[in-house]
Parts: structure tokens; C-alpha cells; sequence
């Protein structure tokens, strides 16, 4: 049986946690494959708003198994607070919930480290959310990291401390003041590790393995977005992990050639939350008009995101690194009433035009080349099918379906469930 996958195309919060809650019916399994806490992706239904940060996006659907795959980096603390956040929708987590062996830990000292790496970069920090992300995925791939199934052994506590030394002598490294209270950290992590002994921590990969044998439906549930994956985003104004479709066979354990639906998610424009390129960033009236329009603060952090026209380029670029079979519009209600909508489809640099997304995306003389298209009027927020969309909007899809060679099979036109129109 095989594997579908749903990832962002742009540079995060492109509305994946919607998307995969409306999808979750039609599977039985849904497996976050990477990234951490520093995701923060929202759904709505009943007039509720819901924020998960590790929990993949399935949760809420009493038939589905939702499990956090090897690839992920899991902070007990806010897992704990996840699950505390949670305890009014009666959930069975103990049945519905499975954890992989081999996610990695945040431990508190991790998230020290992530504070003064920041701290001491000045005016090029990145812009982390400060989850601890970096340093965790440094431990991981610099093989000194922690497990959650280490923490079923008798050693773990002594690695514990090893390594929390070596995070505490590696502070000083960094000379900058950071004030904080280790042992309340500690405290804190402890009594959550305990919560998290109570999950099923599982072998996720033997357990993916048997499902796709006896035929279960298995959605694959990225975080981040795409222009933030460590080696094809806009480096080093990234995330620290894989967050294209190849990151979901080495999060899961998924062979490649098991996938078979690759939904990319985009928005009708592009927001960018924290430091980096962003070639279509607006800074007028249009900008913050969409900015408050879209509620655009970050589901994790509360900061305002930047927001800009919408980016074939990158589009483009996203869609080929992921093999993207079937797209996902998300927030067209935001741009109503805006009158003439701009596609960049060039970059215009000091070393010439490029149609493609460079190495040199971090170049300040990077300038969008767009096309003018006509924008709509109508409120979109209470339109049910396809046929009730407006002209333009339905312009505005085709032209993109044109240019992106993919079809837009999901129009979202709101954050709730139900705001979502299938073509
Ligand atoms: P994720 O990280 O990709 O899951 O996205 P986030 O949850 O961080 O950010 C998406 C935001 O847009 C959330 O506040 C959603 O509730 C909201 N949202 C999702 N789809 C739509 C839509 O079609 N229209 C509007 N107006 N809001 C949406
Ligand atoms: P979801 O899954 C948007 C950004 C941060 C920062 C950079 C590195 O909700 O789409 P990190 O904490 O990983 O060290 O931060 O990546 N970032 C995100 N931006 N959505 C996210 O997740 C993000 N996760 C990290 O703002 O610029
Ligand atoms: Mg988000």
C-alpha cells in the first residue's frame, strides 16, 4: 500500500495542519516526519482554534493513528503541555498516539545553546524560534544525541548528564549573558520525560512497515516548508532538517518508491516569519493590509510574519524538489478586495535575469519581475463549491495551474474545516 505525503511549499504555516485535519478521514495513519516544536499548525472546527506543535494533525479523529516519526525532535515539556492542552476533547492517547524510539530529545540545555547561538550572531541571527531545533539536530547527526527510547534504559541518566555538561561548557563558548535556572529546567524535563514514558514508544518504522502490509492509508505530515529544508532552502536562514518529500522517507523510514500523492501546499501569497530572502516581500500598504487580513502571526512564536505577492520561482522550485502531484490553495478570501494581484515570475539580479532559484537568492540586488492579474471583490469566505468563485479568483487559479504545470485540487477559503472547496 502506498504512502501519501503533504508538505509546505513556501517558507512555512501555509495551512498544512488544516489541510491534513480535513484529509484525515480518508486515512488511518497520520505521521509527522520531522522538524519539532518550532512548528505551530492551527485547525479550527466548532468554532475552536486548536495549536499543535509534535502532535501530528490527525488527532482529532477518533479512527485515526497518529505517530511522530523518527525524523522528529520532540521536547518533552511542551509534548507534556500539548497533551495537558488537549485533556478536554477526550482523547485516548495511550491507543491512538504512538512515538518513535528514535526521535531525538530537546533536552533544556539544547535550548540554551539555540538561545546564545542567536544571541551571539548579532544582526545575522536566523530567526529561530528558539525550540532548541539546531543543537538537537547537531547532537543527532554529530552522534551524541538522545532518544526517547534511551529513556527506557538504566544508563540513561548518566548520558543525560554527559551531554549536559558538554551543552553548559559549549555556553561559555558562546560569551553571551543568558540568565536562566537550570535545575527548574530540569526539573520540568524530568517530571515530562515521566509523560512521556506513558505513550507508546514504538519501533515507528517495523509499525509503518506492517501497516502498509496490511493495507492501511498512511498520510506523511511535513512541517515547516519547503524553502527552509537544510539543503535546498535559503541557506543558512533555515530550519535544521529535511522538510522536502525525500525527508519523509528518511523521517519514517518510507521507501520512495511507496509514495505515491505528493500534495504541496501553498498560499495565495507568501509570508516568511523570522530573518532571510524573501524577493516578493512587500513593504506598503497592500503588505499589511494582508498581514491583517491573513492574522499573520506565527502560530509558535506570536511574531508578525512578513508577507509578499505570490512567487512562481519558488513555487516552481518546490514543486520539482518534491515531485508535487496535486496543489493546495490556501487564504485566496485574504486577497479580496485587493484590485490588481502581482505573480513574480523572474529574478532580476546584477549578474542577470534568472527563471530558476539560485545560489544567490541571498543577494541583496535580487528584484521580482511580475505579472499584473486581475484581483476580486467578492468576499470568498462563505463560497461552499466551485462554481459560486469569481471570475477572477477563477482566473487567478487557471493562470497559476498554467504556470505551475500542477492542478489545484483544494481551495481553502477560511480557516475552518468546512472553508474548503474540493475541485
Ligand atoms: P501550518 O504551520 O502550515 O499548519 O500553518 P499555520 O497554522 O501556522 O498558519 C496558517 C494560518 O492560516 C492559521 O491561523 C490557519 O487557521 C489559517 N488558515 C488556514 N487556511 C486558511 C484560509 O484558507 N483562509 C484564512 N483566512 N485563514 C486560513
Ligand atoms: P510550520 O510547521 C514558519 C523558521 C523560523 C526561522 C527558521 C529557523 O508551522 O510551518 P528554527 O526554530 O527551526 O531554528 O528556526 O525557520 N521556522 C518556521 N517558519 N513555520 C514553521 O513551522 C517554522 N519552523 C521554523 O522562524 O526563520
Ligand atoms: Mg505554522
Amino acid at each position: 500500500m502506498s504512502v501519501d505525503l503533504l508538505l509546505g511549499l513556501q517558507w512555512g504555516d501555509e495551512g498544512k495542519g488544516k489541510i491534513v485535519d480535513v484529509l484525515t478521514e480518508h486515512y488511518d495513519i497520520i505521521a509527522r516526519f520531522q522538524g519539532g516544536p518550532n512548528a505551530g499548525h492551527t485547525l479550527e472546527f466548532e468554532g475552536i482554534k486548536h495549536v499543535l506543535h509534535t502532535i501530528p494533525s490527525g488527532i482529532f479523529h477518533p479512527n485515526a493513528i497518529n505517530l511522530i516519526g523518527n525524523g522528529v525532535v520532540i521536547d518533552p515539556i511542551i509534548f507534556k503541555k500539548e497533551l495537558e492542552n488537549l485533556a478536554p476533547y477526550n482523547i485516548d492517547f495511550y491507543t491512538k498516539l504512538l512515538i518513535s524510539k528514535k526521535a531525538h530529545l530537546i533536552l533544556p540545555t539544547h535550548r540554551l545553546l539555540d538561545a546564545a547561538s542567536e544571541a551571539s550572531k548579532g544582526k545575522a541571527k536566523i530567526g529561530s524560534t528558539l525550540k532548541g531545533i539546531g543543537p538537537t539536530y547537531m547532537d543527532k547527526t554529530g552522534r551524541n544525541g538522545l532518544r526517547v527510547g534511551d529513556v527506557l534504559t538504566k544508563s540513561w541518566i548518566d548520558r543525560y548528564q554527559i551531554l549536559t555538561q558538554k551543552h553548559l561548557k559549549m555556553l561559555n563558548f558562546h560569551n553571551v549573558e543568558l540568565e536562566y535556572d537550570l535545575s527548574e529546567l530540569e526539573s520540568q524535563f524530568f517530571e515530562s520525560i515521566e509523560t512521556l514514558k506513558k505513550c507508546q514508544i514504538i519501533d515507528s518504522e517495523n509499525y509503518l512497515h506492517q501497516a502498509q502490509d496490511a493495507g492501511k492509508k498512511i498520510l506523511a505530515e511535513g512541517a515547516q516548508g519547503s524553502l527552509l529544508d537544510i539543503d535546498f532552502g535559503t541557506y543558512p536562514y533555515v530550519t535544521s532538517s529535511s522538510t522536502t518529500a525525500a525527508g519523509a522517507c528518511i523521517g519514517l523510514g518510507v521507501a520512495p518508491n511507496k509514495i505515491k500523492e505528493v500534495f504541496g501546499i501553498f498560499k495565495a501569497y507568501t509570508t516568511r516569519v523570522g530573518s532571510g530572502p524573501f524577493p516578493t516581500e512587500l513593504f506598503d500598504e497592500i503588505g499589511k493590509r494582508i498581514g491583517k487580513n491573513g492574522h499573520e502571526y506565527g502560530a509558535t512564536t506570536g511574531r508578525a510574519r512578513r508577507c509578499g505577492w505570490i512567487d512562481l520561482i519558488a513555487l516552481k522550485y518546490s514543486i520539482r524538489v518534491n515531485g508535487v502531484t496535486q496543489l493546495m490553495m490556501m487564504k485566496g478570501d485574504v486577497l479580496s478586495g485587493i484590485e490588481t494581484i502581482k505573480v513574480c515570475n523572474q529574478y532580476k539580479t546584477k549578474k542577470g535575469i534568472y527563471n530558476y532559484f539560485p545560489f544567490d537568492i541571498n543577494d541583496e540586488s535580487v528584484s521580482p519581475q511580475y505579472i499584473e492579474l486581475p484581483g476580486w471583490e467578492e468576499d470568498l469566505t462563505k463560497i461552499n463549491s466551485v462554481d459560486k468563485l469569481p471570475k477572477n479568483f477563477i482566473n487567478y487559479i487557471h493562470f497559476l495551474e498554467r504556470e505551475l504545470m500542477t492542478p489545484i485540487k483544494i481551495v481553502s477559503v477560511g480557516p475552518d474545516r468546512k472553508q474548503t472547496i474540493l475541485r
